[in-house]
């Protein structure tokens, strides 16, 4: 039996995510009251325009361009128009008001996560985002409350489904990362503008949400170093699959200590990498999400699923709204997040991890004497070394042409690994370095 009040939703934005999130709410109003204890009667969708055409079938009664307005009379208030203003503004608003928040915004949570959550705090009102990192995977639940009590290592995330598409296609048929991008363009999984998924800045995004509830810390996406995809060549593709690897753009949020000054604190970081084709995250294709969690108690954990998607996102944010009204209904005020470990935010120097080196190099004796030289002089440890001939001027053993060499390293610091380059890089005998990439996940 259903005792306590209808509580009111108010949606802001009816795109693809908010148009399925308005259906889902009206369709299963009566299992959704069931499930919380209390009707979630949608009152109202603010929108720009109330005569756009929508994904989905939606009373024309409920579009209002009067957001304010709408908000005030919300216990409720789900935020799905993206961007920073006015959506930042409305959810200040909207707590100020009294009113729970629901958002799928991963560029505002990156940028004001902060100032939202402490808005909410002092009002005793929670913010809840689900949707914002991964699409319909709950992993900001499992981090703020179901590994509440453990403590979390290392997070290895495939957190954008366009790059990831991208780089399976040239896992997979070998084709070149310019026509992998056309076809994520053609169906329709990057946007006709790729610059925020190929350059990591949306991945950046997520590390930061992430790093930040993992870590109890304050992550601002800017310090979260960023390296997009837009380098990775065929060769270096197929290179990795015969090595046993492949190729993820990979958002990693880690506790490290920095080896030169010994502080302890929080390492976030976007960057292609090689994973081990063990590896569980190798298994992640075409344009689905997985988390890779690592936690002291709990082991290794696997988050998989869609990361971006219509329905599959307003999967995420029904949850959010359900917890929500639950909370109205049983009362008391939402939980806080903290920030209590308030932890240093290393930058990419102090990061140790195994390396990938590819040079071409003179195919002359004494080369990879030298070259073993410079990484022992910075105590960068060989794992395995793997020469191929590039190219040989026909039919003599005395070989004046060049070799391929692919060096993998043991775990090395970050700076000793770019000394060691630049070292390498400035020696006569060094054709070019072809590609360094870190292998993570080993
Ligand atoms: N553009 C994102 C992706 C989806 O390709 O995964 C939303 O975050």
């Amino acid at each position: 039996m259903i005792a306590y009040r209808n509580l009111r939703v108010a949606l802001l934005g009816a795109g693809s995510v908010g148009a399925q999130v308005a259906t889902l709410l009206t369709e299963h109003h009566d299992e959704l009251a069931s499930r919380v204890g209390a009707g979630l009667d949608l009152i109202g969708i603010a929108v720009r325009d109330v005569d756009a055409p929508r994904t989905a079938p939606i009373d024309p009664a409920l579009f209002t361009t009067d957001a304010m307005g709408l908000i005030e009379s919300a216990d409720i208030v789900i935020e799905l128009m993206g961007g920073i203003e006015p959506a930042r503004s409305y959810i200040l608003h909207a707590l100020n008001s009294g009113a729970d928040v629901v958002t799928g915004n991963k560029a505002l949570l990156a940028a004001h996560g902060p100032e939202l959550q402490a808005a909410a705090e002092q009002v005793g009102a929670q913010v809840y985002y689900e949707a914002a990192v991964a699409g319909a995977i709950p992993i900001i639940r499992p981090l703020r409350e179901s590994l509440a009590g453990d403590r979390v290592k290392r997070i290895l995330g495939i957190v954008n489904g366009t790059t990831n598409f991208i780089l399976d296609k040239m896992d997979v048929e070998g084709d070149t990362f310019e026509n992998a991008l056309a076809v994520a363009t053609e169906l329709g999984y990057a946007e006709a503008d790729p610059t925020a998924d190929i350059e990591g800045y949306d991945a950046a995004q997520k590390a930061a949400i992430l790093a930040r509830l993992a870590f109890h810390t304050e992550v601002p996406v800017e310090a979260v170093h960023r390296e997009g995809i837009t380098q990775i060549t065929a060769a270096q593709v197929s290179q990795a699959q015969k090595a046993g690897y492949v190729v993820k753009l990979l958002a990693i949020c880690e506790r490290i200590t920095d080896p030169a000054s010994g502080v302890d604190g929080v390492s976030a970081r976007v960057y292609p990498a090689l994973i081990p084709r063990r590896h569980p995250l190798a298994t992640v294709h075409g344009g689905k999400n997985a988390v890779f969690v690592e936690a002291e108690a709990a082991g290794d954990l696997m988050f998989y699923g869609a990361g971006a998607g219509g329905i599959e996102t307003a999967s995420a944010v029904l949850g959010d709204v359900v917890s929500a009204a639950r909370r109205h209904v049983a009362g008391g005020p939402g939980v806080a997040e903290t920030t209590h470990a308030n932890l240093t935010i290393l930058p990419i120097d102090s990061v140790s991890t195994r390396y990938q080196i590819t040079l071409e190099v003179s195919d002359a004796p004494g080369v990879l004497a030298r070259i073993a030289s410079l990484f022992s002089e910075h105590g960068v440890s060989v794992e395995a070394v793997q020469q191929s001939i590039a190219s040989v001027e026909s039919g003599t053993s005395e070989s004046s042409g060049t070799a391929t060499l692919v060096i993998v390293t043991h775990v090395a610091s970050e700076r000793a690994l770019s000394r060691t380059v630049a070292d390498i890089a400035d020696q006569q005998v060094v054709v070019r370095v072809e590609s360094v990439l870190r292998v993570e996940g080993a």
